[in-house]
């Protein structure tokens, strides 16, 4: 199964949502805005968008990593115009549409019955303007291939973002026919303006408490029996006890923990204790 990040032997169909989560998200389905997830590493915002796209039925999702390099032109397409010169100059037939791919905010407005689900991924990673700007192409719900518009008259078949598939393109332009259900995730290296975060939902995915670590761990990892599951709870607690003292510590160390110390032949002792050490070692420091 397709997985967007971590590296917890757990399946995102197991996602527990925290409390308040899923209001966001019917809040943003209806109101057609982005859903903007802030919190903590490992808090699980980026698997939102998997879930998201599994419960409604909608293949996987779309995803953006967004990095300072990122720009709203690579993701809505990409034109290989200088391949195409060579190719040319190498005999080959000139075939336009095999030097041109939507990227995923392309594929995401690109024409289809359902509704695609787009990850932008660590959009607080971003260059400064990109976050307006992404926006507004959502609220056209459009956008323009200019090498397309000089041959208006007719109709391609573009690729569509990370496979073989294509959509059908006249004039020029890519129009969306169902408005795409957009997940936006940031760590909150930086702040956005107050006019992007008016046009989002927003929700920050809360310190989990014991009992909702308890939750992801028995959906994640079913299958413990009850004498094993019961020795998982003072992890737990301590899990949560150092998250509530702000150390840094992401869901999947602990799932990683759980793992190594619930299997067949578990480390004992003081062997258990270094392995939960290192397994969850604050991440912000060295
Ligand atoms: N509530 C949850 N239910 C089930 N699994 C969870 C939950 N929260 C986190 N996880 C698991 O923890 C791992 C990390 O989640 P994810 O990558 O979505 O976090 P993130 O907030 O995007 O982290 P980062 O900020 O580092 O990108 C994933 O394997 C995910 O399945
Ligand atoms: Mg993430």
């Amino acid at each position: 199964m397709a997985r967007l990040a971590g590296s917890a032997p757990v399946q995102p169909l197991d996602f527990q949502p925290p409390d308040g989560l899923v209001e966001a998200v019917n809040a943003a389905l209806s109101l057609r805005r982005p859903l903007l997830l802030t919190g903590a590493p490992g808090s699980g915002k980026s698997t939102v968008a998997l879930s998201v796209a599994r419960e409604l039925g909608l293949g996987e999702p779309l995803w953006w990593p967004v990095t300072s390099r990122s720009t709203l032109e690579d993701a809505l397409f990409r034109y290989d115009a200088l391949g195409r010169l060579y190719a040319k100059q190498l005999g080959e037939r000139d075939e336009l549409t095999r030097f041109l791919r939507l990227g995923p905010l392309g594929t995401a407005l690109a024409p289809s019955k359902i509704p695609k689900v787009l990850l932008v991924d660590e959009l607080d990673k971003s260059d400064v303007d990109l976050p307006g700007d992404l926006l507004n192409v959502l609220e056209r719900g459009e956008f323009e291939i200019d090498v397309l518009k000089r041959h208006s008259e007719d109709t391609f078949d573009v690729r569509l973002d990370g496979g073989p598939d294509t959509c059908r393109i006249s004039g020029g332009v890519v129009r969306c026919q169902e408005f795409p259900v957009i997940v936006a995730t940031s760590n909150g290296d930086r702040e956005f303006p107050p006019p992007f975060l008016r046009r989002c939902i927003r929700f920050t995915m809360p310190d989990p408490d014991p009992e909702f670590l308890g939750r992801i761990v028995d959906a994640c990892l079913a299958g413990l029996d009850p004498a094993t599951r019961a020795g998982v709870d003072e992890l737990l607690t301590s899990f949560a006890e150092r998250i509530r003292r702000r150390e840094t510590l992401a869901t999947d160390q602990l799932l990683n923990a759980v793992y190594l110390v619930t299997r067949d032949m578990p480390p004992e002792g003081e062997q258990r204790r270094r392995l939960e050490e290192l397994l969850t070692r604050d991440l912000s420091t060295t």
